[in-house]
Order: C-alpha cells, then structure tokens, then sequence
C-alpha cells in the first residue's frame, strides 16, 4: 500500500513538475516572443494582397512589420459611413503631412473584393484625393476575415454577404514596439493624428513635428448648426475656403432652393437615384464622389440650413426664399 502511494505521489510530482517545466517553457516562450518583436503578429501566416495600383504585396512583411500604421475596413460600393469614414480619415492624413509614406502608413482593407478590383480601389482613391502613403488594398474573402479576427474586429454576421455590416473600427498600431490601439474614425482627427503621429513613436518624435494641433476644443457656445458642420460636413466642405472633396458651401443659399437644400442635405443618395437634374449634374462635377446620406434628423438638417443661412447673410449675401427654385 505504502509503496504504492509512493510510486503515485511520486508520479503526480513528477507530472506536476513536468506540467511545471511546460508552462513556465510557455510562459518564457511567450515573453522571448514578445520581446523579439513585441508582435501581435507571431505565428502569423503571412497575407497576399494587391493594392489600388496593382502590385503583389504581403500584409505582414510589406506592409506592418517594423511600421506605425493605421488600418480600417471599406467597401467602394457603400453610399453612406465608408465616404463618410473615408473623408474623416482624410483628415488625419493631411494633418500628418508627408509623413504618411515616410514612417507613418495608411491601409483601407475592403470587405467586399467580390467588387472591389484594384481598379475600382483606385477610382475611389482618386475621387477622394489621396496620395502616397495611403494605400487601399484587396485579398481572398477568408484573409480579410483573419486580419478582422487578427485585431479582434470580427462579427457575428456574415458582413461579405452584406458588406453594410462591415466594422467601422480603425485600428493603429507600431508593430515594433507591439502597441495597438482601436478607435473609430469618426474621432476628432487631431485626436488620431496625435496617436499616429506622436503617441506610437513612444517620445522617439517631438509632438511639435505632427503637422497641426490647431484645433481648438470645441466652444461651448458653438451652436447646433456649427457643431453638426463642423464635425459632419468639414470632412468635405468649406465655408469660404475653396474647393475640398465637395464644392465650397459659401453662397450655396443664394442658388439653390430651401427645400432642395433641405432634401439634399437628408437624403442626396435617394437624389441621385431618382435622377434630379441638379443632383446628377453635382454629382457629376465632384468626379462621381457621392455625398453621403449621413443619417441626419429633420432638426439636425434645419439646424444646417439655417446655419448655412446664416453665414450667407454675415456675409451680405441674399438667401433664396423659400418656393422660388431656380435649378441651374
Ligand atoms: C464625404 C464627403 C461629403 C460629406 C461628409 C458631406 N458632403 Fe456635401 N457634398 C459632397 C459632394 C462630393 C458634393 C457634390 C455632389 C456630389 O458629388 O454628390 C456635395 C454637395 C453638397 C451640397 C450641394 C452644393 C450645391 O452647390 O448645391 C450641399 C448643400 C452639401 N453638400 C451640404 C453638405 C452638408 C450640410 C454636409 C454635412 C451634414 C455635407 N454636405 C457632408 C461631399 C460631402
């Protein structure tokens, strides 16, 4: 009996021990392997992509390994959050300067590459404006999936069925030092320029080389109207600043019809597929960039209208009043 309690505690210490050797194996092969790179990216299969210019690259080796990236997923097809998203990022980047494509990089990952040739993927590059640094790129529906999962970014349903549901997350990362950070978009872009721009550098970049920190906290007195423009329609317009990814909204009341105005501004996707001559004509203009239906409500859309009246009349400028078109 004796011996045969000891050849079992001396097995279960023998188990234990090796049990012991194991995890602590595990453990330090887990801490060598961070340390080695401080990689979400160990074991990691590397990804074939192509990018809105056509060339053959490797997600990990190419495009994240040693870098600070930021990485979102779109689908050129969408009419409403991946414009919107997309002229948001916009932002970031133009705020970051060249420094995009010098040790800062930009991904837009699509989810729908059923549709999205690298031809189509170029097209919507251009309408947006974007230059070096900013890559959009294309893989097997299977690869997208495991880079979502990668970033902990996937859903319950199948979003290549129905590419609406696709995650409006942004994530940003350094590979090097193994730093990753999700965010949405749709966050004040001088908040996510100074996260790329500074944050992942970890001090290795004086705060004062991201290009601009000129924004302001937001002003408490800001009204309704200037508050929904500037953080819904600025991505794309200005008011007396020129051209951007839409036409300067400046006088923009002095030439088009309140509730043609009002209409456009809650449902332009709806105007553009009914066909409504001015819409169509804009559309046309703004290099087939859609504006967005950014979901507003009728009193967010009154708020802008009266807003964009408003700063017509500061100006000396004449609104049209209501029910007197003039389509042109
Ligand atoms: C993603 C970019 C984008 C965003 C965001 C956006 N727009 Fe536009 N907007 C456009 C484009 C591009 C056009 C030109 C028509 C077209 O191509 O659809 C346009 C056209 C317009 C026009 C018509 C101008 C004219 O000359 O008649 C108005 C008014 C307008 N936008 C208001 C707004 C308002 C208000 C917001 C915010 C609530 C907004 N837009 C947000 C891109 C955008």
């Amino acid at each position: 009996m004796r011996e045969k309690i000891d050849s079992f505690s001396v097995k279960f210490l023998t188990g234990l021990f090796a049990l012991g050797v194991l995890s602590l194996g595990m453990l330090l092969g887990e801490f060598q392997a961070r340390a080695a790179s401080g990689s979400l990216f160990q074991h990691f299969e590397d990804i074939e992509m192509t990018t809105h210019e056509g060339k053959r690259v490797r997600f990990y080796e190419d495009l994240i390994k040693g870098k600070v990236v930021s990485i979102n997923f779109i689908y050129t097809r969408c009419s409403d959050s991946c414009p919107a998203e997309t002229a948001k990022l916009r932002e970031v980047y133009e705020r970051l300067g060249d420094r995009v494509g010098r040790d800062i990089f930009m991904y837009s990952i699509s989810v729908d590459p059923q549709h999205d040739t690298p031809e189509a993927l170029n097209s919507f590059a251009k309408k947006f404006k974007i230059g070096p640094g900013w890559t959009f790129l294309r893989a097997e529906e299977s690869d997208v999936e495991r880079i979502e999962k990668h970033f902990g970014l996937d859903l319950d349903s199948d979003e290549f069925d129905d590419p609406d549901d696709h995650n409006i997350s942004l994530v940003l990362g350094n590979e090097r030092t193994g730093q990753w950070i999700k965010r949405s978009p749709f966050d004040n872009p001088g908040a996510l320029a100074r996260i790329l721009g500074y944050r992942l550098f970890d001090g290795m970049v004086a705060q004062n080389t991201v290009k601009s920190y000129s924004e302001a906290p937001e002003a408490p007195s800001l009204s309704a109207g200037a508050f929904l423009f500037k953080t819904r329609c600025e991505s794309c317009h200005t008011l007396g600043g020129g051209e951007t990814l839409g036409p300067d909204l400046l006088g923009v009341t002095t030439r088009r019809d309140p509730a043609w105005l009002a209409r456009w501004i809650r449902e332009p996707d709806r105007m553009i597929e009914e066909g409504d001559p001015l819409a169509l004509k804009l559309y046309r203009e703004y290099r087939e960039l859609a504006m967005p239906n950014l979901r507003l409500e009728d009193s967010e859309v009154e708020a802008l209208v009266e807003y964009l009246t408003e700063a017509d009349r500061e100006r000396g400028l004449v609104p049209v009043p209501p029910r007197q078109a003039r389509l042109h």
